[in-house]
Parts: structure tokens; sequence; C-alpha cells
């Protein structure tokens, strides 16, 4: 158990000491700081492409991989699963760690990843599925790293109830203000302010702020914060994951779109030749679509590495309110406004 996924992987970083200078392969959209913990360690992030699924293009890892390259995280975006096979045959052969980021790919309590990858990291940040507003679980396959791992975590501070305490205070604030008819009008106020929302709305679920990462990170999870979780985990209702699932598989159908049997759903991000134009009308008709704000380019060393299917998709992306208690209606009203600007999306 960790702070977060954030928190697991700096201590994962800790506790393997790879040479300064070695590289770590990251899926090349995902959230900013796990770029930054890399750079914290003295290692060197190389981001490699996704597809417009978030799947990682294989050409891009072959071409990314050098003589320093020692890891790669794999992230699977969006509650799609990405297929490891091939991936994790090429690690084997160039000696890398694979380590799956699955903060956006929880479904079931217990679940480990990929048997062969070396760490699977489940996140329970806010907007996660089963959200207790933190906490990370971690499976580490090598029995000797879980161990150095827990020592390390040993000699962390503990995060302190009042500041657990604070945390649950913002997000029933936020929960208030995000109520329907509250968040349109809220949204309108801080438009008129000047201020956009999503990138509000973001630095205020985001968690860690800019300065002095490190001393964030490093702290073991209160014991309110893990007694919220087990909570979560034995009264949350994992019908809201199927449901989730039978929305996005009738959302793809309504707009000739297929979709991987693994998809979960956590979101239903849409890459489009004019978002813009495609938010605004979903919004007009009432639907809250917003843009990955949280996420980010892995920026690269040199031209030569710039991941342009990673930045295409975060340029171009638009993503759709999506909450299990949504009716069919919903969903089909916005596959055809979906269907008016754009035929047939990627
Ligand atoms: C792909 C991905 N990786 C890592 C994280 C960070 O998770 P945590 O907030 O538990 O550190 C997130 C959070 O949104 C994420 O989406």
């Amino acid at each position: 158990m960790a702070l977060s996924v954030r928190s697991a992987f700096d201590l994962a970083l800790r506790a393997l000491e790879l040479p300064s200078g070695s590289e770590v392969l990251l899926t090349a959209l995902t959230v900013p700081d796990m770029a930054r913990i890399v750079e914290m360690h003295g290692l060197v992030p190389v981001p490699v492409d996704i597809d417009e699924d978030g799947e990682i293009r294989i050409a891009s890892l072959n071409g990314a991989i050098t003589s320093k390259s020692r890891m790669i995280v794999v992230a699977h975006l969006f509650g799609h699963r990405s297929a490891l096979d091939d991936l994790l045959g090429i690690a084997r052969r160039h000696n890398l760690l694979v380590v799956e980021d699955l903060a956006q790919g929880f479904h079931r309590v217990g679940e480990c990843g990929h048997p062969e990858s070396d760490l699977a990291m489940f996140s329970f940040g806010p907007i996660k599925t089963a959200s207790a507003l933190g906490g990370a679980v971690v499976r580490v396959k090598s029995a000797a790293l879980c161990r150095t791992m827990s020592e390390l975590l040993g000699t962390d501070p503990i995060q302190s109830s009042t500041a657990f305490a604070r945390r649950l205070l913002r997000f029933t604030l936020l929960k208030t203000v995000s109520g329907e008819r509250t968040a349109w009008l809220f949204r309108r106020c801080v438009e008129r302010l000047g201020y956009d929302f999503d990138t509000l709305a973001n630095s205020v679920t985001r968690g860690f702020t800019g300065s002095n990462l490190a001393a964030q990170l490093r702290r073991q999870p209160s014991t309110p914060l893990l007694r919220l979780l087990r909570r979560r985990w034995r009264t949350y209702d994992f019908a809201r994951i199927a449901r989730r699932t039978e929305m996005g598989r009738r959302f793809g159908a309504r707009i000739g779109r297929s979709h991987d049997p693994s998809h979960s759903f956590w979101v239903y991000p849409l890459v489009v030749d004019a978002p813009s134009a495609l938010r605004d009308r979903l919004r007009d008709a009432g639907f809250d679509a917003t843009h990955l704000a949280r996420m980010a380019v892995v920026p690269a060393a040199d031209a030569s590495r710039v991941p342009a299917g990673a930045r295409r998709v975060l340029e171009r992306m638009v993503v759709l309110p999506w909450y299990p208690d949504m009716p069919d209606d919903a969903i089909d009203a916005m596959a055809r406004i979906v269907g008016t600007i754009e035929p047939n999306p990627a």
C-alpha cells in the first residue's frame, strides 16, 4: 500500500537505485509527474508513442531502446488494457524491467496485472474507480525488491490524519459544486471571471503541488485513508463498471467504432479533427465534455524522438461526460452529435 501511484513509482526507483543517466521508457501520454519522478532520480524519461486507443506502438518501442534503457512503464489508458505479450518479449530480450501503471485500470479487488510484469500499480485517488481520495496498491514480483520497498516506506513519515481530513473537506466542497445544475452555474461564473474551468478543476484535484514533489510523495498512507480504502473495496458497487462497459460498447456501436473486449471505459475519449467544435456542440446540448488537462506528453530529448501519435491524441481529444447512471438515451444523443461533426471518428 502506498499514498499514491506516484509515491509507489518513486519508492520503486528509490529501491532499485538505477545507475544515473539510465533511460526509463514511458507511455508517451501520462500524468506529468511520472516523467518528473524519473528526472528526480537522475534518470532520463524517454517517450514511447501510442495509437489512438492509448496502445503502445511496438515500432516506437523498438526505436526507443538503447544500451542505457533499464525500464519501461506502460500506462493502461482510459480503462483499455494494453496487450503486453509482444512488449514483454522485447523487454526480456533487452533486460528491461516492466512496470504496469494501472491508475486508470482498476476492475476488481485482488487483480494483479500481467503475471510477468515486474510491478503493477493501481490508484484510488480522486476520480478513480472506487476512489478513496488517495492510496495505491502495488504488486511487486521480486520478493527482494518488495522487501527493500517496504523497508524504505517504513522510514517515511506517516500522512497526518489532519492532512487527510483537509483533503476530505476539499473534495466534499468540490463535489457540492459539481452537481449537474450547480456545476453548470459554477462553470459559467468561472469562465466569466476569465479562467478556464477544466484547468481550475484539475489544479484542485491534482493532489501534489509544484514544489518539493519528493517530500509530498514520500509519506506512508494514514490510518483513516487505509480504513476508507478498505471500506470502498467492501462496499463499492462493481456493477457500475459493468454498466460503464455496456455504455462504451453501445456508444462505440452507434459511431461505428469497435473496442477490445477487455476495455472497461473508465472514460470515453474521442480523437477528432475539430475537438473545440465538438466540445461546444456537446456543451450546447447539455453534455459537459472536457479535454485531458491532467495528462501531458512525455518530453523528448531530441526531435527524432517526439511522439507524434501521443501529441495528436492530447491535442484532438474530447472526453465525454461518463457516469454509470447515464441513461441509454443520453449515450445515443451524444453519438448523434458526434456523427454531425465527424461521421467516422478514428
Ligand atoms: C496514467 C496515470 N498514471 C499515474 C497517475 C497518478 O496516480 P496517483 O494520483 O495515484 O499518483 C494517474 C492519475 O490520474 C494516471 O492517470
